[in-house]
């Protein structure tokens, strides 16, 4: 419905090349945007740059939404999609889109086996709609790119959390518009808790954390600056935690569980602790690892997640621990900072299993999707057999099958690929077996340039048509998106 605004909107941004800003709605990035540097925070750093200082403010911890109904089975919730603003650089108030206005948005938090009904209303201005990253959910609530909803219309959204504990998150999805949507705030995780874990004295509470790291530049009136690059697509100067730029934590000594996302458009982090102290991670984006996994860097690809529990008892109260971003341009090197503080007793620990090797079923079939880049245009960036087309299955696996996908990079960018409605395993990176941390449940796996990486997708819950695509935004929006339909 979108189409001919989509396509008029791309073939503008072409024709005034790549530095310009497309966008005609009710978030206006256009207005922001000026032409040389000297508004922007490049240059409001240069000139004075307190309000971009590291360590400068506590980590906010996003708001956790509140049922408006629970029975015995159900939680019920309520969201409206809308402008709102954020308290980001000190003085400013930044425009956003967010779910409630908030940026970022509420945190969901489920438990297996209960199920969640979400109503979006959507009063944001344009069509959105919602789409459960990682979540098993039936095909119809899953926020297909091309199932919108309208400025002042709702959606009820079903999501029946039968799978395993993870942490998830949830985005707009609307076709072409999300590298837009996503940088203007429209982003929040959604935790599936399972009872059953409870046993493994995993951090839990106040020291289970989730945090979110995004890339942003600003103007100088403290909006956002959104800069179109459909090849490498957004990359900012500023570094922001869950809303805050590169903000500082104060940690007991003890164990904590923090849950990094990378919800940035199309920046990679790799993640590192100061002194090079090991991380342990014990989870990725489908769910616990078999076993803990101990990492000096952890690299997050766009919508990949890492559980890690850090023991800061290996500090000492007074302990300044930056987390950086190894390889990060000057001003995104660091992502936060740990304050160690005195105190901490001990209740949590990190069992030597986390979870069982689930057997696969036999593979069921094979298919190779190169990644290719074919040229400037509205289609820049395609999976075999093209450009995104709702009117094209690319597949139809077999329910309660799993099959060896094969993607072969033949680009010089990174495409963090990602599987609705399922997860996968990574069978081989590059010819290797993947890194411990990589070899649990994902549904987003990085495919480096000129590399081929082999996953296996089990179709373990309910048939339909999903997509897969590339999660650097803009790639998605460009149009690096297949579908499959799952047969029963
Ligand atoms: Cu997080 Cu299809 O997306
Ligand atoms: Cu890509």
């Amino acid at each position: 419905m979108d189409l001919e605004r989509d396509l008029i909107t791309r073939r503008s941004a072409l024709a005034r090349g790549f530095g310009g800003v497309f966008l005609v709605c009710s978030f206006d990035f256009d207005k922001r945007t000026r032409p040389a540097g000297a508004r922007t925070s490049a240059y409001a750093r240069a000139s004075q740059s307190a309000p971009f200082q590291p360590f400068q403010r506590d980590v906010p911890i996003p708001v956790v939404a509140r049922p408006v109904a629970r029975s015995r089975a159900l939680d019920q919730y309520v969201l409206t999609m809308r402008p709102g603003t954020a308290d980001i650089l000190p003085g400013f108030k930044t425009p956003v889109l967010g779910y409630d206005g908030l940026y970022p948005g509420p945190t969901i938090k489920a438990t297996r086996g209960r199920a969640v009904d979400v109503r979006q209303i959507n009063q944001s201005g344009r069509s959105l709609n919602v789409h459960l990253h990682g979540g098993v959910t039936r095909p119809e609530f899953d926020g297909h790119p091309h199932d919108a909803i309208p400025h002042g219309t709702e959606r009820l959204y079903k999501y029946p959390n039968v799978q395993r504990q993870a942490t998830l998150w949830y985005h707009d999805h609307a076709h072409g518009e999300t590298a837009q949507t996503l940088f203007a705030g429209l982003a929040a995780f959604y935790l599936v808790d399972d009872p059953a874990d409870a046993e493994l004295e995993l951090p839990q509470g106040s020291y289970d954390v989730p945090l979110m790291i995004q890339d942003r530049s600003f103007n100088a009136d403290g909006s956002f600056r959104f800069r179109v690059d459909l090849d490498r697509g957004f990359r900012g100067d500023t570094i922001l935690v869950n809303g805050a730029v590169a903000p500082r934590m104060k940690v007991e000594r003890r164990k904590y569980r923090l849950r990094f996302l990378n919800a940035a458009n199309a920046r990679a982090f790799t993640l590192a602790l100061g002194n090079n102290r090991a991380m342990t991670q014990i989870g990725s984006e489908g769910g616990l690892l078999t076993k803990p996994v101990r990492r000096g860097t952890i690299p997050l690809e766009p919508a990949e997640r890492a559980d890690v529990v850090i023991d800061f008892r290996a500090f000492g109260a007074g302990s300044k621990v930056i987390l950086h971003n190894v390889g990060g341009e000057a001003t995104t090197q660091a992502i936060m900072r740990f304050d160690v503080v005195r105190g901490g007793s001990e209740e949590a620990r990190v069992p030597k299993v986390l979870a069982e090797e689930e057997p696969l079923p036999v593979v069921n079939a094979r298919r190779g999707w190169p990644l290719t880049f074919q040229g400037l245009g509205t289609s820049m960036w395609q999976i075999a057999n093209g450009a995104f087309d709702e009117m094209r299955i690319d597949c139809r696996p077999r329910q309660g099958s799993t099959e060896l996908w094969t993607w072969t990079n033949n680009s010089q960018r990174t495409h963090p690929m990602h599987l609705h409605g399922y997860h996968f395993r990574v069978v081989t990176m590059n010819g290797k077996p993947p890194h411990p941390g990589d070899a649990g449940w994902k549904d987003t796996v990085a495919v480096y340039p000129n590399q081929t990486v082999v996953v296996r997708p089990y179709f373990d819950y309910f048939p339909g048509r999903y997509v897969f695509h590339c999660h650097a935004a803009e790639h998605g929006d460009m149009s690096m998106m297949g579908q499959m339909e799952v047969v029963a």
